[in-house]
């Protein structure tokens, strides 16, 4: 088994961290931010991610994973060095902000001695990244013996377990031999079980990453464009994404309308990709499409919303159904919601918002907004609900609680949570199917 480090205890890092224990490796986590480390000692999880918090205690218990901001005595210990590290998106270009993988890079280097490391990138970063801590690396310890990995994660939030442990692929990306065969020793635990792993080298693998993401964000505004021609058109979109799905050169996911895609990958990949592209002089059409319309979506979305409210807003008391930018999930990152909620508040609605895990960080998003503890609190007395994320728990609301909580029965729903004909009696409307009354 692996002498693991990970560098970074965000949601990469964390997750990876816990699983590669859970695997059998010996793992060693470093945050420069001490309360963090803390309470991870503690068992307190920065991040909710299901069954993470009893992995790590598990993990724990048979002390294979540990807690430390102690970073040289982690490159020391450990074989393999994982920058798990954020690369947010430069605010003024897009281009995907690399100082922190740099810093780390450089701080490692200090500690490395005469052993061989594997350092490997696990953060969404662009090409020409591994080259570049290569260098950093060589120049700080030129002595150090060392090879660098492209090892790109592809965990959904709320998935990122479960993904990690049945992964449709890994991607290994090096530009020599000497750290496959680590790479693949580190695996083996998921290769033995019969999940692939794919060699190629450090350009590629960036470039599988970004295409992966990109390819998803532009399928997702795909069925959304088919979405409101379907609702211009008198189709349901529903039976067309199942029709479509069908087909195996398709596949039926990602095919779900809604308000646009948000979060911490889709947004930030694409502008980066979209960047790079541009870079070296081969622009991706299709890509700056796709940004442009999820965009634009927030628009649309909110010009459905002012339609099904009679054209006026102002003095509407909506419940907000959800905020975060999926289900499962207690991230805010570009959702969706926060520039529908803002454009809302301008427009004179009060909201009263409910979501299973928003409370955390949607009051600092939405401070003019009311925050309840359930749907029914939320829906009591309102002039209409406003559905923003598909959470499990609002399937079970029923057109008969909505007409009896709601002052008018109106429900817009922007994930088509329900269907058509479980909601006779209020005034539904959804994305990419007829309104019911
Ligand atoms: C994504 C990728 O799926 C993962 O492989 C990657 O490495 C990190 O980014 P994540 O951001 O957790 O994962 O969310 P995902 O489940 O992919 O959804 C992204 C966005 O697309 C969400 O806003 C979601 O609501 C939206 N979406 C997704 C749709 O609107 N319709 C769909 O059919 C699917």
């Amino acid at each position: 088994m692996k002498k693991v480090c990970m560098v970074g205890t965000g949601y990469v890092g964390l997750v990876s961290g816990a699983c590669f224990a859970h695997l059998g490796h010996t793992v060693i986590c470093v945050d420069n931010n001490a309360a963090r480390i803390e309470n991870l000692k503690k068992g307190i999880m920065p991040i909710y991610e299901k069954d993470l918090k009893e992995m790590v205690e598990a993990c724990v218990k048979k002390e294979n994973i540990s807690f430390t901001t102690d970073l040289c005595g982690a490159v020391e210990k450990s074989e393999i060095i994982f920058i798990t590290v954020g690369t947010p998106s430069d605010k003024k270009t897009g281009d995907a902000d690399l100082s922190f993988v740099f810093a780390v890079a450089a701080d490692i280097a200090k500690h490395m001695k005469d052993e061989y490391k594997v350092i490997v990138l696990k953060s969404t970063v662009p090409v020409g990244t591994a080259e570049a801590v290569e260098d950093i690396i060589k120049k700080a310890k030129p002595a150090a013996k060392f090879s660098v990995v492209s090892n790109p994660e592809f965990l959904r939030e709320g998935f990122a377990v479960s993904d990690f442990l049945n992964p449709d692929r890994i991607v290994v990306g090096a530009n020599d031999a000497k750290p496959l065969s680590v790479m693949r020793e580190l695996y083996k635990p998921l290769t033995d079980k019969g999940f692939a792993l794919l060699t190629t080298n450090t350009t590629t693998a960036n470039m599988i990453k970004y295409a992966s993401n990109s390819f998803l964000a532009m399928k997702i505004m795909f069925i959304n464009e088919i979405s409101d021609m379907c609702e211009k058109a008198g189709a349901d979109v529903t039976d067309v994404a199942k029709g479509v799905g069908l087909d195996s050169r398709i596949g039926h996911k990602f095919l779900n309308p809604g308000p646009g895609y948000g979060g911490s990958c889709f947004p930030k990949d694409t502008m980066a990709l979209e960047r790079m592209a541009k870079k070296f002089d081969s622009p991706l059409k299709l890509v700056e499409t796709t940004i442009a319309e999820n965009n634009a979506r927030r628009f649309k979305m909110l010009s459905k919303i002012s339609n099904a409210l009679g054209g006026n807003m102002r003095g509407k008391r909506l419940a907000v159904l959800g905020v975060t930018f999926k289900a499962e999930t207690d991230d805010m990152r570009d959702s969706p919601s926060i520039g529908i909620l803002s454009e809302l508040h301008l427009n004179g609605a009060a909201l009263d918002i409910y979501d299973p895990q928003g409370k955390k960080h949607g009051p600092e998003f939405f401070p003019y907004a009311k925050f309840h503890d359930s749907a029914a609190e939320a829906l009591s007395g309102a002039d209409a609900a406003l559905v923003l994320t598909e959470w499990p728990e609002f399937n079970k609301i029923t057109a008969a609680e909505y007409k009896k909580l709601l002052k008018t029965p109106l429900v817009i729903d922007l994930r088509n949570m329900y269907k058509l004909e479980d909601m006779k009696g209020v005034v539904y409307h959804s994305l990419g199917r007829k309104t019911v009354k």
